[in-house]
């Protein structure tokens, strides 16, 4: 009988393990934030701050990639050179990651999500992302072109030149969308407004994600429409057509359908957020953040 008595130090070491063994199951998904443009790491601390205090343990990557000047490049050059970090991440954490993208951030991931095939990321969170463009100028654009008016930026944007330069690949002006389909390499792709031969597969691959989670409000200030990070944008009228009256969605082009009646969609609206502040306001973060980082 001897045998099956079970000693206080072995009862203790098989409910740590226990223990241990329930924290695995609950361990949070390491997350990697993206930057905005004209940032770089240092202007996401405050947010993966906010995510090791709250969700203690979890691995934050905030990807030092394309920073504050670099950030200008075209963006399929920097859909690459994120691509190929991501894939490093990707690789050393099988089991899942989640990707929060800020701003222009939000672009490179969408790129990402759709023309990366076999990804693991499982939250996809866009936080304050010109999804469907920018018609608008702003502070931002200012320090790209000195002398802008939106009304005559698509000669330059439009252009062999322009493409050349991120803004230009999300500039969207209403008023001449046949320029912008012929001439915009980057954003009309990946919303598959322009026909192309990888769509489907790129739509397979963008549907991998688990959710997706839109963040964005009306005090933004520099996304133009700011319904832009909630996939509305405008029409010829410059009235705001939203997301599910958007010809990209009503013909599923890169999955976005699909996934919203999948119930995947998730909508996050906030007022008094300016541009800059979104990733430094913990209540956006207790919002609209915190409960997908799982
Ligand atoms: C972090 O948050 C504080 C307080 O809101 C703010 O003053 C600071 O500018 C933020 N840092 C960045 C890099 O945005």
């Amino acid at each position: 009988m001897d045998a099956l008595r079970v000693s206080p130090a072995l009862l203790m070491m098989m409910m740590l393990m226990v223990m241990m063994a329930a924290r695995c199951v609950h361990a949070y998904k390491p997350v990697v934030i993206v930057h905005g443009i004209f940032d770089g790491p240092k202007e996401l601390d405050n947010l993966s701050g906010f995510i090791e205090t709250m969700h203690p343990g979890t691995k934050v990557m905030v990807l030092s990639v394309d920073n504050y000047l670099e950030s200008v490049r075209p963006l399929w050059q920097q859909v690459k050179d994120f691509r190929e970090a991501l894939l490093a991440i990707m690789t050393q954490n099988p089991d899942g990651i989640h990707l929060l993208c800020f701003s222009q951030g939000g672009l490179i991931c969408r790129a990402l999500l759709s023309t990366t095939p076999f990804h693991n990321v499982e939250m996809f969170i866009a936080l304050s992302s010109p999804l469907a463009g920018q018609f608008g100028d702003t502070d931002y654009m200012k320090q790209v072109f000195p002398d802008s008016f939106k009304e005559i930026l698509y000669l330059i944007c439009y252009s062999k030149f322009g493409q050349k330069v991120s803004v230009c690949d999300y500039w969207k002006d209403p008023h001449h969308m046949s320029r912008y389909l012929k001439s915009n390499s980057f954003l009309p792709l990946i919303n598959g407004e322009k026909p192309h031969r990888l769509m489907e597969a790129w739509r397979d691959s963008f549907l991998r994600i688990k959710k997706m989670v839109l963040i964005g409000g009306p005090d933004d200030g520099v996304i133009t429409p700011w319904q832009s990070s909630h996939f509305g944008f405008y029409d010829q009228n410059e009235d705001v057509v939203e997301m599910r009256n958007q010809e990209f969605y009503q013909r599923d082009t890169f999955g976005l359908k699909m996934l919203d009646e999948r119930g995947d969609v998730v909508e996050c609206v906030i007022s008094g957020v300016k541009h800059t502040e979104w990733h430094s306001n913990l209540m956006v973060f207790q919002t609209c953040i915190e409960k997908w980082l799982t």
